[in-house]
């Protein structure tokens, strides 16, 4: 009963997400994407979300609190993302906290996005296993990371040389004129294709490459000059096997990679989040392989992989349960904070 009440706010990109939790129980989960904004850019323009932001800020927060059914004055803590993630999205977030936090004397603490992201899972699957492994996959990271504490002690085991899985789910899309985001459409069709129909590149995959690292923009690059080829052929692109061989492509190596981490730290659970954690032949192949492997899966329902503020009030809350210290007013947002 005495478990934390913790608000957290997310800004890091084109979400402005404000969660509340007790403890690891879910209260509310306010979200307002300008996602429809960006729709005609074919990506999200920093500029849009921070405004955005700015608009949608106080009256998510009153919504979520509203949703929760509690007073703001009954807040043990207030959390925020404070990188990385675009600058001037971060900033509308920090600043509101650091307001509310200030009005309302109550602890402030500046989360990394990584880290809750991993601790989100918690809402959905109860206290997370330490170590967990992770892998995040959304539009803006692609990593692997170690987390013997999710409050204080997050380690990068590897991430993309180039494009974020998401983003390759989003150019394959616009390559194909499926429109954005993405990732959806293409999980979509690809459930109608043969994900052997064509063998494109696994990134990062050589015996000399680095073992838990992705690169995607190859597999890009290849997908794009098969299209375009068919096109100058004047033959038809058969989109559905395209997108499932694509997709293939994609999963195969994060799940690979992702389990031979866990082998290889001996870890035995492996949590998947970010919005890339929505696709179901991801799901379904990482099943199979932790399976195989004797790994324990979790990953959180798409509503709480993709961006959102119950992840960071989520970790928040673990910061107070564990008597972390709280940042103080002079906290900035840090586009490239580091787990
Ligand atoms: O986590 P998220 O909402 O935002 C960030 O990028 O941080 O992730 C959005 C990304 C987009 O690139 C979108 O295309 C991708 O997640 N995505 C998917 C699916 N649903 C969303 N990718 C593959 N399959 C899906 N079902
Ligand atoms: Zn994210």
């Amino acid at each position: 009963a005495d478990e934390p009440l913790v608000l957290g706010i997310e800004t890091s990109c084109d979400e402005t997400g404000v969660g509340i939790v007790r403890g690891t129980t879910l209260l509310a989960n306010a979200v307002a994407s300008s996602v429809d904004d960006h729709a005609r850019f074919g990506g999200v323009v920093p500029e849009i979300a921070s405004r955005a932001h700015l608009e949608a800020m106080v009256p998510t927060i009153e919504r979520a609190l509203k949703e929760a059914g509690v007073s703001a004055r009954d807040l043990d803590g207030i959390a925020v993302t404070a990188g990385p993630g675009l600058a001037g999205a971060l900033l509308v977030g920090v600043s509101a906290a650091k307001a509310y936090a200030y009005a309302l004397d109550k602890p402030l603490y500046g989360v990394n996005h990584l880290a809750s992201h991993i601790c989100v899972d918690q809402l959905e699957h109860g206290p997370l296993p330490e170590p967990t492994m992770a892998l995040l996959v959304s539009g803006g990271h692609s990593s692997l990371l170690l987390a013997p504490d999710i409050t204080s002690d997050v380690r990068p085991m590897g991430a993309t040389i180039d494009d974020a899985a998401g983003e390759a789910f989003d150019k394959i899309a616009r390559v194909l004129n499926l429109g954005f985001p993405g990732g959806p459409v293409i999980d979509r069709l690809a459930k109608e294709g043969d994900p052997e129909a064509i063998a494109f590149p696994r990134g990062l995959s050589g015996p000399r490459d680095p073992a838990y690292d992705f690169s995607f923009s190859g597999l890009k690059t290849a997908v794009a000059r098969w299209v375009e080829a068919k096109r100058n052929a004047g033959e038809d692109v058969p989109v559905r096997d395209v997108a499932a061989s694509f997709q293939e492509a994609v999963v195969d190596v994060l799940t690979r990679k992702a389990v031979r981490a866990c082998k290889d730290e001996g870890v035995d659970h492996l949590m998947i989040g970010g919005g890339v954690a929505a696709n179901s032949r991801l799901r379904a192949l990482a099943e199979e392989r932790c399976e195989r492997a004797g790994i324990r899966l979790r990953v959180p329902r798409p509503g709480l992989c993709t961006d959102n503020g119950a992840m960071v009030a989520a970790l928040g809350a673990e910061m107070v349960a564990r008597n972390r210290p709280a940042s103080d007013l002079e906290l900035s947002a840090d586009s490239s904070l580091p787990v």
